[in-house]
């Protein structure tokens, strides 16, 4: 696909079907997500891709099973794949003190102004999902809201790992219900654009 087919036709996919991805393919999406942008290089993220039933895990922690019989996407539980990206602050402070960067005084998290581990870690999702969909994968970047803790720990994830939501990823599944937000009108240029002022 054209780089202006993949941007236009990617859209969320809330339904899957269970057939399994190919490692090497997932392979290839990460090793493209991995050429996006980072500050000073670090590359301070991390994907914890859990596969066929220990994606289980995923939703035992965060959607219990009494909330499934009423869950609006249900086809969404047999996604083949859910990608945990994770941001690591300290690999920024870590590369932030080494000599190059020493003048920034950006050697500690505390100093930053703005945090360029989730900026460099939500580049890379936004690669990664431009790159399942021109693998001919379907895929939704979703919010992980409760059962985090829970999870960290059944999967061993460090503490100082940020969990920036999850990635459900694999071949569509049947038609779903649109997404809430499907409706909301896309701002065009220069609703977006401000021209030389404010
Ligand atoms: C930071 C972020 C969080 C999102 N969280 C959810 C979510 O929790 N559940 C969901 O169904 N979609 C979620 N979405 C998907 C958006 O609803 C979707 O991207 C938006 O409606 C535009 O649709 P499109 O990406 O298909 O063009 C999220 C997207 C982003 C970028």
């Amino acid at each position: 696909m054209e780089f202006s087919e993949v941007v236009r036709t990617r859209r969320m996919t809330r339904s899957f079907a269970k057939t399994p991805v190919p490692r090497e393919i997932l392979r290839n999406c990460v090793d493209l997500a991995s050429r996006a942008p980072s500050a000073g290089k670090t590359q301070g993220w991390s994907l914890l891709v859990l596969e066929g039933d220990k994606t289980q895990q995923f939703w035992d922690a965060t959607l219990p099973v009494k909330r499934r019989a009423t869950f609006a996407w249900p086809h969404l539980l047999d996604a083949p794949v859910i990608a945990l990206p994770f941001a690591d602050p300290d690999a920024y402070a870590t590369r932030y003190s080494q000599p190059d960067k020493a003048k920034s005084d950006l050697g500690e998290i505390g100093k930053w102004p703005t945090p360029y581990w989730t900026i460099d870690t939500s580049f890379a999702i936004m690669t990664f999902l431009h790159a399942t969909h021109d693998a001919g994968l379907a895929a939704l970047f979703f919010a992980v809201f409760g059962g985090a803790d829970e999870l960290r720990l059944a999967l061993g994830v460090p503490q100082s790992m940020q969990l920036l939501g999850a990635i459900a990823t694999g071949y569509a599944g049947p038609p779903s219900k649109k997404g809430v937000s499907a409706t909301q009108p896309r701002r065009k240029p220069d609703e977006i654009i401000k021209w030389n002022q404010w």
